[in-house]
């Protein structure tokens, strides 16, 4: 069994003193939600402060993006040693506004998904089409493509706790979900393709997270279905009571 993951990718919002002023009004709201695992995602100046908040929470913190050398003359860049040295246990790889304005590439998320596997971090690897390759009717091939360059060289064994998050571009922030036929199918493609690529059992024990406009009101209808294993919350995450919605809605 899969256990679902709620994540928060609060993206640049939010300061120290704000990111642990939503966990104190957050964590009340989700105590009984233990089947569920939490995970937020704040800028790096938060991560700290988040942390320590988190301690005595069943809810864990994770970075939005991270290089993949431990250390070097990299200029405003984070190592993963710097993450896990503070408490970090998770971190998104090649969320689609880092390939969009930062250059990421297929290559770098295959990079940083090696280096975040050998620190014991949980990746949360994030793949998705532009609406123009979805109108081209290319959604299959480049899922599949962005799949097996992000697994390339890696040891099936060492798989176990990768995430991946299918954000279809055009879904990010638009208020236009994916429909939960649209998201089904693709979470399918993606895990045909690491069963391809990493074999059938890793391919089981993948979680496959949605993101793109979810809200309370589409969490249910989203989650329930056989290969969507949680979700990946941009906007929605931003306030207490929002996020917390979605996660009692997804295990309905
Ligand atoms: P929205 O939920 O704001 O559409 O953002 C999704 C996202 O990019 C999460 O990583």
């Amino acid at each position: 069994m899969r256990k679902l993951l709620i994540a928060a990718n609060w993206k640049m919002y939010k300061t120290p003193a704000e990111s642990t002023a939503f966990l104190t009004a957050f964590a009340p709201l989700v105590k009984h939600h233990d089947k569920t695992e939490i995970v937020l995602c704040p800028s790096m100046t938060s991560l700290p402060a988040l942390v320590d908040a988190a301690r005595s929470k069943s809810v864990s913190i994770g970075a939005q993006n991270m290089h993949w050398l431990n250390e070097g003359a990299y200029t405003g860049e984070t190592s993963p040693t710097m993450l896990t040295a503070i408490g970090a246990t998770h971190v998104l790889i090649g969320h689609s506004e880092r390939r969009q304005y930062f250059n990421e590439t297929d290559t770098t998320v295959n990079l940083k998904l090696k280096s975040a596997l050998a620190h014991s971090l949980t990746p949360i690897v994030c793949v998705g089409e532009h609406l123009n390759e979805r109108e081209s009717n290319l959604t299959a091939n480049v899922l599949k493509l962005q799949v097996s360059v992000a697994l390339e060289g890696i040891d099936p064994a060492a798989l176990a706790p990768l995430v991946i998050a299918y954000e279809p571009v055009w879904a990010i922030g638009t208020g236009r979900t994916a429909t939960p036929e649209i998201a089904e199918e693709a979470h399918k493609i993606i895990r045909t393709q690491i069963a391809q690529v990493a074999g059938s059992s890793v391919a089981a024990a993948t979680r496959i997270l949605y993101g793109g406009s979810v809200k309370p009101d589409n969490a249910t209808a989203l989650c329930r279905l056989d290969d969507i294993d949680g979700a990946l919350v941009g906007g929605a995450s931003l306030d207490p009571a929002s996020f917390a919605q979605i996660i009692i809605n997804a295990t309905h």
